[in-house]
């Protein structure tokens, strides 16, 4: 089965709930990497996205770019949002996106202490967060996917969710079935601290 991933880091936000409904709407599971502080604004829409058979992971409490912390500050951020999300579905984070990708030896090294703290990157940058335009955003989508990819989008802006339906469309369109990235990583036995971008 040709499979790709999307993803949405970030929220979960005002527009998150409108993303469920298209995801709901188009047969599409997707994952997101929620920040730990928008989860305990937030809870009831990441329960909802559990219950609908999407994957929730962690963004880190307030977004720091986790290369700057002790690895006592990176447990704080990572061991907190899963925390919430427990309170809020019931179960905790099962993998990590650090902000901005950043990653060096001993944020590895922290999260590799972790439970469930694999770190999941990306294949495809749709740039979303910074022009804005779901044109541009469905571009890099058709212009950058290949079969066990990864796309990268951010559910807290409304041009990024008022993409999804035509970043859907052409997914579907090519033949490729929407999963999540636990799905996209059935075959492996993933392991906290070890990086994955592409899978397939
Ligand atoms: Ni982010």
């Amino acid at each position: 089965m040709k499979c790709v991933a999307l993803t949405f880091d970030d929220g979960p936000g005002a527009h998150t709930e409108r993303l469920l409904d298209m995801l709901k709407k188009h047969k599409a599971k997707a994952t997101f990497f929620v920040l730990g502080q928008n989860v305990k604004a937030n809870p009831g829409v990441v329960k909802r996205a559990v219950v609908e058979g999407h994957q929730v992971g962690n963004h880190s409490w307030a977004h720091p770019s986790l290369t700057k912390l002790s690895a006592a500050s990176i447990h704080e951020q990572i061991a907190r949002t899963s925390a919430a999300v427990k309170d809020a579905t019931g179960r905790g984070t099962d993998s990590v996106r650090p902000p901005y990708g950043a990653i060096n030896k001993n944020v590895r090294a922290a999260l590799a202490n972790e439970p469930d703290a694999h770190v999941i990157l990306w294949s495809v940058d749709t740039l979303d967060w910074k022009h804005h335009s779901p044109a541009k955003t469905l571009a890099a989508v058709k212009e950058q996917t290949r079969p066990g990819g990864i796309i990268l989008m951010h559910d807290i802006h409304k041009t990024s969710v008022d993409a999804v339906p035509s970043v859907i469309e052409y997914l579907q369109s090519q033949g490729y079935t929407l999963v999540t990235v636990d799905q996209l990583l059935a075959s492996e036995h993933p392991q906290s601290g070890k990086v994955y971008s592409h899978l397939g």
